[in-house]
């Protein structure tokens, strides 16, 4: 099945650089937001990212046209007509995903796939509220993803070979790289990634250094372009809580148990970068 008309559900960070990455690679793009000022915001994102490649020169002025043509916006998926592939791209909450999904299912033309870009929730629970557990799949995009190189793609319980293997070419002409990944919490990234943070809180709750040590040590000491406090505050607090929280409950460890510091600055309204402080203040 070719994948030439995307449906991107949720115009949000993730999902309008979703639609833009499309866009780039040629694809006919209808983004939905239930939020009319959401899609607007969206739309604007899209445009003003496809006007600076061209401004770097990685972008002519012929393909910024065709893309800018290939955009639609709606306010509800059901409006939608003619769609070969859907991405979802909204909150990150199981009863809407579930939601949208069975909705989605209603949209997309039979055998084409439905996606989500679910961070945390299982794929096979959201694959279960629709009748074609086979043709949905997570593809975990990276954020701000026209930079980030990586898409995870996350088989669930039903997933086809057929679905997975369309979703990879899918990527794979948006410029990205994929990995695969079982549907078991944090998927790889975030298993790997989130615990990493965490216990960049736990060091910095026992002292074992400041904050800025922490993040020199991991920076230098191990070749990352930001430390792990940095990190946590740039990806927003309340989220590698949240996040945590999916790990050590989905998995049963206490390995995987939330720094209480962690915990008590996202009780504290510290969520990071985006509410101007967090482990440093912006
Ligand atoms: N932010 C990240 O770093 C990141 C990285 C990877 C994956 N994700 C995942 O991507 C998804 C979206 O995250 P985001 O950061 O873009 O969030 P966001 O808050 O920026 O965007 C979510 C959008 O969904 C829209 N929405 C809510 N209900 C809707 C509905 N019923 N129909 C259509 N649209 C609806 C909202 O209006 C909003 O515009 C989440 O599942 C998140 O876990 C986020």
């Amino acid at each position: 099945m070719a994948s030439e008309h995307i449906i991107v559900v949720g115009a949000g960070q993730m999902g309008s650089g979703i639609a833009q990455v499309a866009l780039q690679a040629g694809l006919r793009v209808t983004l939905v937001d239930v939020s009319k000022e959401g899609l607007a915001k969206g739309a604007e994102r899209i445009k003003a990212g496809l006007k600076k490649l061209v401004e770097k020169g990685k972008l002519d002025a012929a393909r910024l046209e065709a893309a800018n043509g290939n955009l639609a916006t709606a306010t509800s998926a059901t409006e939608v007509k003619d769609v070969d592939f859907a991405i979802e791209a909204v909150t990150e909450n199981e009863d809407l995903k579930r939601r949208i999904f069975l909705e989605l299912d209603g949209v997309v033309k039979p055998g084409g796939i439905l996606a989500t870009n679910t961070s945390s929730i299982p794929i096979t629970r959201i694959a279960a509220a629709t009748k074609r557990p086979e043709n949905v799949i997570g593809m975990h995009f990276m954020n701000p993803v026209p930079v980030m190189q990586l898409v995870e793609l996350i088989r669930g319980a039903a997933t086809s070979d057929a679905t997975y293997q369309t979703t990879k070419a899918l990527a794979e002409k948006m410029g990205k790289t994929t990995v695969v990944s079982k549907d078991f919490p944090g998927f790889i990234v975030n298993r790997i990634l989130i615990p990493m943070l965490n216990e960049a809180c736990f060091a910095l709750q026992e002292g074992l250094g400041t904050a800025e040590d922490i993040d020199t040590a991991m920076k230098l000491g191990t070749n990352q372009p930001m430390g792990p406090l940095q990190l946590a505050d740039f990806i927003g607090l309340d989220t590698v809580l949240y996040i945590a929280e999916v790990l050590h409950k989905g998995l049963g460890d206490d390995k995987y148990r939330p720094s209480p510091l962690l915990r008590q600055y996202v009780d504290a309204g510290w969520y990071g970068k985006k509410s101007g402080r967090g482990f440093y203040k912006y």
